[in-house]
């Protein structure tokens, strides 16, 4: 179904013939706006970006690229379309025809689960508003712009769901996602990773990789839903997550690059010299990646929850690509590995829907790993000896079974003193921040690209990599 452009808001779910709805949005929309304003990107508000917009969902071709001021970007509301009969398909009411209205026993559970989704997206936003100071090139600060606007556009497409079937409580809850901020001492975001200040472009390639990427499984999950609207708008959510975990991917590959690069002219792998020649050492890559990849390992919950069990129960929230599963009803059990509470590690079966954070994170993990095994294809074609590890899931983790129980990153439990004392050769210190931002500098000439990471092999929507991608003179 084609996108409405001539309306106030764009959308594809008939907003005109819904005007009680319509108006709610519209008086939301400002807000929105003024929002967007204070605590959107801090730079280039006022250039024109190459930015994609969806004017249709279907597979082939949704996005036209234009040239946009953020400003005015056409933020809306874009459901993938309605599937014919759709039934829900897993937990106790697979087969039953999926909800377009919410079910009343569900409601506060499922305003629970948008709220804390939506939650997440202006929160990245808000994390992410220094950047645009210190871009490594302009193919890099479109990047940056085109993530953000799209997260914002998430939040609209939670917003909708809140306002089109919570009601009052709805859309009381759609005005708490704009008073919640990002490391607000007193209005903090709700989980804690979209608290932490992503504070240069190393750690934005990371959040892109690692946080987006726990964002694509919730989605997916969510894509599951027996909400049908929700479903719908998550399916559509999830072609747009594509491009961020692209950004993470390709950023991460591109310092590696330049690292390897830099090490074979100098012929050393001496991280001080590698660091005087400013590129980032692969040490310090990998405490980055054990910072984000730990935080992020966190957002799936603990490893035994029976919310997670009831939302599977109740057709809520699926599995990540459910249809691969054979057993949709997760009648199974799954072995858990955990602290015995003496240093040690025991085994435990619990039933497989009271594990379904650990099935999610499992997948997660398995996912991510794709990534790490081309970083180290550039190392090992670029003739260096290191190997980017993720660290176990139990390390440095703050939620469930392993919160707070120290290990090494292999995931071996240790004391807490030898923890404590290996801590800073494992995660970055305010050394190693330091170093990272004295590399971070604008560069804004059209195809020319920072020291300290290689350019990227191809430009977007196959324009050259010399475009200037945001107009900033
Ligand atoms: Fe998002
Ligand atoms: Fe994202």
């Amino acid at each position: 179904m084609n996108i409405n452009y001539d309306e106030r808001i764009p959308n594809n779910v008939d907003l005109s013939t819904n005007k009680t709805l319509q108006r709610a949005l519209e008086h939301w929309q400002p807000r929105f706006l003024d929002w967007w304003k204070d605590l959107g990107p801090a730079v280039f508000q006022n250039n024109d970006v190459y930015l994609r917009t969806a004017t249709s969902v279907d597979q082939q071709g949704w996005a036209t690229f234009g040239m946009v001021k953020m400003p005015e970007y056409r933020w809306g509301i874009f459901l993938a379309d309605q599937k014919q009969d759709r039934t829900i398909g897993f937990g106790d009411n697979i087969g039953q025809p999926a909800w377009q209205v919410v079910p009343g026993e569900h409601r506060s559970t499922l305003r629970r689960l948008i709220v804390t989704q939506g939650d997440t997206e202006p929160a990245s936003v808000e994390q992410q508003r220094a950047l645009g100071g210190s871009a490594p090139s302009l193919y890099d600060l479109r990047n940056l712009f085109q993530v953000n606007v799209e997260e914002g556009r998430h939040l609209w497409a939670m917003v909708y769901l809140l306002h089109a079937y919570f009601g009052r409580d709805g859309r009381e809850e759609a005005e708490g996602l704009l008073e919640r901020h990002a490391g607000d001492a007193d209005k903090p975001r709700i989980l804690s990773t979209f608290n932490e200040p992503i504070r240069d472009w190393l750690s934005f390639y990371m959040f892109a990789y690692f946080t987006d990427r726990d964002g694509k499984f919730q989605l997916k999950a969510l894509a599951e839903s027996g909400f049908d609207p929700l479903a719908r708008t998550c399916q559509f959510m999830l072609t747009e997550e594509a491009h961020h975990m692209f950004v993470g991917d390709s950023g991460i590959g591109r310092v590696v690059r330049r690292t390897v690069e830099v090490m074979n002219e100098l012929k050393t792998d001496d991280p001080t010299r590698i660091r005087a020649a400013g590129a980032i050492d692969l040490q310090t890559i990998q405490k980055y990646m054990n910072f984000w990849f730990s935080s992020a390992l966190d957002l799936f919950g603990s490893e035994v929850s029976s919310n997670a069990a009831s939302y599977f129960a109740n057709g809520l929230k699926g599995r990540p690509d459910e249809s691969l599963y054979e057993d949709h009803v997760a009648a199974g059990e799954y072995a858990l590995d955990l602290p015995d509470g003496q240093g040690g590690v025991r085994s435990e079966s619990v039933s497989m829907r009271n594990a379904m954070n650990e099935v999610m994170r499992a997948a997660y993990i398995r996912d991510c790993e794709n990534g790490v095994k081309r970083w180290n294809k550039i190392i090992e074609k670029g003739g260096v000896q290191f190997e980017l590890r993720l660290p176990s899931a139990r390390f440095r983790r703050t939620v469930g079974s392993w919160a707070n129980v120290p290990t090494d990153p292999a995931g071996n439990p240790i004391s807490p003193e030898l923890f404590g004392a290996s801590l800073p050769n494992w995660i970055p210190m305010p050394a190693d921040q330091e170093f990272v931002a004295s590399l971070m500098h604008s560069v804004l000439e059209p195809g020319k690209v920072a020291a300290w990471i290689a350019p990227p092999d191809r430009g977007i929507n196959n324009m050259p990599v010399d475009y200037e991608y945001v107009r900033v003179s």
